[in-house]
């Protein structure tokens, strides 16, 4: 496939991704990957030329920054908060300890955490900042291992790259693009989706099966066509607000849980190779679209999903780990008791022909759903679970989650809104004592309308 059969300029194309020392794809490069990010208010003292002041700062210790913004703060009313990247080089340390003593509000935000003591790991705070580590993937989609099935197959890995290349190069705010599908490609949909949709009346949650006929009436799932992603993420976003996002390769698990917490879901959009129609190594457009989607029109179960999300944003690395082991029992591999049979909710589940029968059949160990005891259960990645967690409701896993949320250290709390698409770091009085009161007016508008009944 050529470059300009993609959905984009050739100009665009030129900065295909790189493999940089470490590992990892970054398209923006390893300098905004290591820069740090410092969000401060001067103080009432020093409002007027607050940000002059402290740039010299920045000048005088040699610090070059690559991005400065300048918000009214919500900590010190009728004062300003500033958020400026520094980039690596100069002397960060001094500048940060002259910053810290002339202001009255600091705090450091580093993807290079781990060297950085008093440091909260980055995380994306604005829903565009998802542009930013969606380039920086672990592996390329187009790269397959030796036992892939598509491994020797040329034609295919020229599809994987064309699908990889597609998200490569997203940005927040576009359309999702529209992929012909190939005769093959939908046959072999055709062949997963038809087994599958067999299995859901019986082993399916509630939910899913509510949700089924609707993506079959308004997004074109049907046995002769793979629906396009656009028109998911639109169904979606109607329903819940969750969206889609094509990713190109594997994220980290921290950059992976951060967009649920602003109701994105990374999304791959390749097919699994023909050959093997009822297995696939990796997630592929089959396990998002026939497992993930319909369950992430659930407000419940979306509201479960985005406190995993918010849960994780400069959570230290162990607890990110605890909370993607949490998201592999539930969201992946997730069963629940409705009317006192067990369901699938798992999107690993609903998109497995053959675990969706073996998880529900008695077999397999079962272990009701306690986060803190969940997220320290080892899985094995590549064969059918030895053991899966009950959840009673998906109301009821959402306030487990919110309680294990407590326990993580963080020193502050975050609260996602969705008027600015961004996360707010609540730590301060002021504006606890906002939401305070927009939950008092909420309270009115609750108190008239039953009113009325
Ligand atoms: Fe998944």
């Amino acid at each position: 496939m050529g470059l300009s059969e993609l959905p984009h300029t050739p100009e665009e194309i030129i900065d295909d991704p790189m493999l940089m020392t470490g590992g990892n794809y970054i398209k923006e490069g390893l300098d905004s990957a290591k820069s740090i990010c410092l969000i401060f208010s001067p103080g009432e003292k020093d409002q007027v030329g607050g940000l002059a002041k402290c740039l010299k700062l920045f000048e005088k210790h040699s610090v070059n920054l690559m991005h400065i913004e300048s918000r009214s703060s919500q900590r010190f009313p009728s004062q300003y908060e500033f958020m400026v990247e520094c980039a690596p080089g100069g002397d960060i340390g001094g500048a940060v300890t002259n910053l810290r003593q002339s202001s009255a509000y600091f705090q450091i935000i580093s993807r290079n955490h781990k060297d950085n003591r008093d440091t909260v790991p980055w995380f994306p705070r604005r829903i565009r900042d998802l542009d930013k580590f969606a380039n920086q993937i672990l592996s390329y989609g187009a790269e397959l291992d030796a036992d892939h099935p598509g491994f020797t197959d040329p034609v295919y890995r020229a599809r994987r790259k064309y699908f990889a290349d597609i998200a490569y190069n997203y940005k927040h705010g576009e359309p999702l693009p529209h992929v012909d599908y190939t005769k093959e490609e939908t046959e072999t949909w055709g062949k997963v989706f038809r087994e599958l949709t067999k299995l859901y009346p019986t082993h399916a949650c509630r939910e899913h099966n509510h949700v089924f006929p609707l993506l079959i009436e308004n997004c074109g799932y049907r046995e002769d066509n793979i629906p396009q992603l656009e028109d998911v993420s639109n169904f979606l976003k109607d329903c819940t607000g969750f969206t889609l996002r094509p990713v190109a390769g594997l994220l980290s698990s921290r950059d992976f849980l951060a967009g649920l917490a602003f109701r994105v879901f990374h999304s791959t959009q390749y097919i699994r190779h023909a050959s093997c129609p009822l297995y696939t190594p990796e997630p592929d457009v089959c396990h998002e679209l026939l497992g993930h989607a319909p369950l992430f029109a659930d407000p419940a179960f979306a509201q479960f999903s985005q406190e995993i999300g918010l849960a994780s944003l400069g959570a230290p690395d162990d607890y990110i780990e605890k909370l993607a082991t949490c998201f592999w029992f539930t969201v992946e591999f997730g069963v629940c008791r409705q009317d006192g049979h067990l369901k699938a909710y798992g999107a690993g589940l609903l998109s497995s022909f053959g675990e969706l029968k073996y998880s529900l059949s008695g077999k397999p160990e079962l272990r009701p759903f306690e986060p803190a005891k969940t997220a320290e259960q080892k899985y094995p990645i590549t064969e059918y679970q030895p053991v899966y967690f009950v959840a009673e409701s998906f109301e009821d896993a959402k306030e487990k989650m919110i309680k294990y949320a407590h326990t993580i250290p963080r020193p502050f709390g975050v609260r996602y809104n969705p008027y600015t698409q961004s996360i707010e770091i609540l730590d301060s009085k002021p504006q606890i004592q906002t939401l305070v009161d927009n939950i008092n007016e909420e309270m009115q508008i609750l108190m008239d309308a039953l009113r009325k009944l």
